[in-house]
Order: structure tokens, then sequence, then C-alpha cells
């Protein structure tokens, strides 16, 4: 499973990207006005610093205009990829987006519905936003559940990304039900190596070490 930051905050991304196992970042309007920069300038920097690919959101409410913002927005590295909201308009426009070879992720996925009509039109990713779904009463990983199973029943190749993460156990329960990708903060990122009881095994390694050590 493929591992990306979902931020626009570019310390963060190099941190993250120093541990060698990020493969893509994902970014949303709101990362982008916290991070505090103009959009053109963070998002090109953040397609330098980064190989995979980087999500870059349209926030136009109509099919023309998200096209027209993406192909500006694809001039901005050869690894951004859309992110278009899943509205009506939306699904027009990634069917646009995908006859013209730019790459698309379909945000905002609340179900599986949505999710088939995504890959129908030919979006690269899809995203499910679990924790929102948990926040209002539902269980967020069914959904990833259930778009695996419709993706894998026709052999759709959109992979999907599982986004709004809020945990490292919705990081485990996204590798154990086959999704292709998490997209995390920094803070759950780093809380997936954490362990007390590494700590204080290793803390006992090197202080029996130190007994029998011979310079
Ligand atoms: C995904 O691509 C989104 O940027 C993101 O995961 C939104 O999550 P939030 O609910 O933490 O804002």
């Amino acid at each position: 499973m493929k591992i990306f930051l979902d931020t626009a905050e570019v310390d963060d991304i190099k941190r993250g990207l120093d541990w060698g196992v990020v493969d893509g970042v994902t970014t949303n309007p709101t990362h982008i006005a916290n991070s505090g920069r103009p959009f053109k300038e963070v998002v090109k920097e953040i397609c330098e610093l980064v190989d995979g690919p980087v999500s870059v959101e349209v926030t136009s409410l109509e099919a023309q205009g998200m096209l027209e913002e993406a192909r500006e927005v694809n001039q901005l590295g050869d690894n951004v990829v859309v992110k278009v909201p899943l509205i009506k308009e939306g699904i027009k426009a990634i069917g646009l987006m995908s006859k013209e070879g730019i790459r698309t992720n379909a945000t905002l996925n609340f179900n599986a519905a949505q999710a088939l009509l995504a890959a129908k039109a030919g979006a690269d990713y899809v995203s499910p936003f679990v924790g929102r779904l948990d926040n209002v009463g539902q269980v967020g990983m069914d959904l990833v559940a259930q778009i695996k199973t419709i993706y894998d029943n026709y052999g759709f190749a959109t992979e999907i990304i599982v986004a709004a993460l809020r945990h490292p156990t919705h990081v485990l329960e996204s590798a154990l039900a086959g999704a292709d990708i998490c997209t995390m903060r920094m803070g759950i990122f780093e809380m997936l190596m954490d362990h007390p009881q590494t700590d204080k095994g290793l803390e006992q390694f090197l202080q029996d070490w130190e007994k029998v050590r011979v310079e």
C-alpha cells in the first residue's frame, strides 16, 4: 500500500520524504490556505520535492470551469493530479479531463455509487473520506470495503486513496481492506512508528550491550 502525506506544509513533506516511504502528496484548498502561501508557488514547490503524484483541487462548480482550471493546474508540475469534487458537474469534468490525458482524483467521496461513477468516468483515483463518515455515526471503512469489491468485480483501474484518516488504526484497516493508498497528516504518519514496547526493548538491549561491549 502506498503512503501519501495529506498536507501543503513543505517542511512536513520534507521530513516525511526523509523516511523514504512516502509515495505522494494530497492537498486541498484548506491545506493550501493553512500553508499561508500563494497557491501556485506552494504547489510548484511540492511538485518539485515529490517524485510521486501530487493532488491539487479545482474550485469551480461547473464542468467547463473545472476543465479550464485543470489545464492551468496541470502546468504546475509533471506529477499533478487534479482533484475534482464528486458532484454531477465533477463527474462530467472527470470525463473531459480524462479524454485530455489529465490525471484526476475524485474527492469528497461519501458513498460507493459516487465511486462507481468516478471509475466509469475515468478517474485515476477516488478518495473516500472515512473519518468524516465516522464523525456522523457511519463506519467509514465499510465504504472502502464496498468500493474495493465493486472495483474488483468490474476490473476498474481507479486506485482507492483512503482519506480523512483520524488514527493509525485507519491505516491498518485500509491495508487489510486492500486499499491502494492511505493519505494522512504528518501526525498520524509519525504515530505509525511509535510503540512504547519498542522504546522500552531498545533501552534494555542497549543497557545489556554496555555490560558486555569490548572496545
Ligand atoms: C484528502 O485528500 C483530503 O485532503 C483530506 O484527507 C481531508 O481530510 P480532513 O477531514 O482531515 O480535512
